[in-house]
């Protein structure tokens, strides 16, 4: 078996009047009619309606539910498990060639068939627009599910260990002994994807726990994994309280991994709790995690000033700074600031419009819900008491949607609180420095934080971007140079932070394959 050339799934534009436009607000459309689905748990391939009822509100419409799901008992959480476990052995022995066809197959559903429905999903469930979408939930997950075909058939094509006379050498990837339990994120469809597949595909069985707030396009991705012929009980899908599901998951002896992506503060208590709980355990299980970030620009004084700005407001505001990757610091020379920077950005951020993502016309669109809406807009409001002035935006609306108009903030403290706290929202902080103090603002973007997820820096001095690269070589796992610090694509860019924006194992790589296999090395005499 040896898979075809993979390429990335080509991006459509959805140009006014293009059958893909009417294609997706068709789909959209539909989705409204039909709101709320009411979504079951999974377990064993079958839907068990558990009656504790909970709801995924749209986030730009929030009186109106996406779907409504049954939150999973612990009944169903142990039964969840136990079925995973039975499965295993059948998933496991598979042949290579079939697992991997079932991955290829479920791709080509969510590029073609699919595509519409899990782009509305996402659109009006997580609240992105369309374009976002696709770059998230047709692109991105159709990615995933391909490349992982690709990067697995190298795993496995590894060339085999040296074998001296009489002997013969070789290395087994095996998955691991137990089952693997998946906490998956609102922010991006396609991680939901890749947190249950990347596991999967080397033969483990997993439970997921998807973000509430990505429920029902999480639902999609589970059924056309089982159209596309994922035996029945290899996923199970258990949404509802994180915490509880969580922690009964961890605490089972079988536990054997943890695929996550979510806060900071979340994975490092997980983290603990897995520790402490190592007795019970027969092995130490794999712990893989991405968490949060404070993403940099800096721009060096050689650099661009229209382009500089275009990128920041991309990186910061695209999806109203909800992606891990999103901007939200920003470094910028006097002479720069003084010379277009700050008078282009503001007026380019005063003319952002917000709005509902079922429209075409606008920038961005809410923020996912109400705890986000509250702790957003009461930075904002702390940052302005604090003495930061508000360059842009600075307004919110509630009253409808989550709505936060698109923030720019500007700092003389490059310690104020934001420029150090993540608040995953549309605020970006911007710090003018000294032109001559170029090599200390590395050190002060260095030495603010603990994060190191995504930065950039920009410039046409080759030496100035070099030392600037060498100086934050810790400070961001995903580094650009001229490029806005969102937007790793599969495959090019594989997507990860150091520090404590997560283990770094490289989601879109070879990379995260090995954390889910436990290898034999077998020695044969003859
Ligand atoms: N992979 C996403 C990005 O880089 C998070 O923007």
């Amino acid at each position: 078996f040896r898979v075809p050339v993979i390429d990335n799934e080509p991006m459509r534009a959805y140009a006014a009047g293009s059958s893909d436009r009417a294609g997706l607000e068709a789909a959209v459309k539909k989705m409204i009619s039909q709101a709320p689905f009411e979504i079951p748990c999974i377990v064993d391939g079958k839907p068990v309606k558990t009656g504790d009822i909970q709801s995924q509100p749209m986030p730009h419409d929030h009186a109106n539910n996406l779907c409504t799901y049954h939150a999973a008992t612990p009944e169903i959480v142990k039964n969840a498990i136990e079925s995973s476990l039975r499965a295993k052995s059948q998933w496991e022995e598979m042949p290579w060639a079939d697992r991997a066809a079932i991955f290829l197959k479920a791709a080509d559903l969510i590029a073609g068939k699919y595509r519409f429905e899990i782009m509305a999903a996402t659109m009006l469930g997580q609240g992105k627009n369309a374009w976002q979408a696709e770059i998230d939930a047709a692109a991105e997950l159709v990615d995933f599910f391909r490349f992982s075909v690709k990067y697995v058939e190298e795993l496995y094509a590894q060339q085999p260990p040296r074998n001296s006379a009489g002997t013969w050498n070789r290395t087994e990837f095996r998955p691991l002994e137990g089952f693997v339990l998946a906490v998956t994120p609102f922010n991006f469809t396609a991680i939901g994807g890749n947190l249950v597949g990347a596991p999967v595909i080397v033969g483990n069985v997993c439970v997921w726990k998807p973000s509430p707030m990505a429920t029902y396009s999480n639902f999609l991705i589970h059924k056309i994994l089982l159209e596309a012929g994922l035996p029945p009980s290899v996923i199970q899908f258990v949404p509802g309280n994180p915490p509880e599901i969580v922690q009964q998951c961890i605490d089972h002896p079988k536990f054997a991994g943890l695929h996550f992506t979510g806060s900071t503060q979340v994975f490092r208590s997980l983290w603990k709790k897995i520790a402490n709980n190592l007795d019970v355990y027969k092995g130490y299980p794999r712990v893989v995690g991405e968490t949060g970030g404070k993403n940099f620009h800096l721009y060096h004084p050689s650099a661009d000033i229209q382009s500089g700005v275009v990128q920041a407001i991309r990186s910061a505001f695209e999806y109203s700074g909800q992606k891990c990757s999103a901007l939200s610091r920003v470094y910028v020379p006097r002479s720069m600031w003084e010379n277009g920077f700050r008078d282009q950005l503001k007026s380019q951020v005063d003319s952002i419009t917000i709005g509902p993502c079922t429209a075409f016309n606008h920038f961005t669109g809410p923020v996912i819900g109400r705890p986000a809406f509250d702790k957003i807009s009461g930075i904002i409001t702390k940052a302005k008491e604090a003495g930061g002035e508000v360059l842009a935006g600075g307004t919110w609306d509630d009253s409808k949607g989550f709505f936060i108009q698109p923030t720019v903030i500007v700092t003389k403290d490059p310690k104020s609180v934001t420029m150090t706290e993540e608040i995953f929202g549309p605020v970006m902080t911007v710090y003018v420095y000294e032109d001559a103090e170029y090599e200390q603002t590395c050190e002060l973007i260095d030495t603010t934080t603990d994060y190191a997820l995504t930065g950039a820096i920009f410039g046409v001095d080759r030496a100035a971007l070099q030392r600037a690269a060498h100086l934050l070589r810790n400070s961001a796992g995903n580094f650009y140079i001229n490029d806005k610090c969102t937007g790793a694509v599969v495959g090019q860019q594989p997507f990860g932070g150091a520090r404590a924006s997560g283990t770094n194992d490289k989601s879109g790589s070879i990379s995260i394959f090995y954390r889910f296999i436990s290898a034999r090395s077998i020695k044969e005499n003859f």
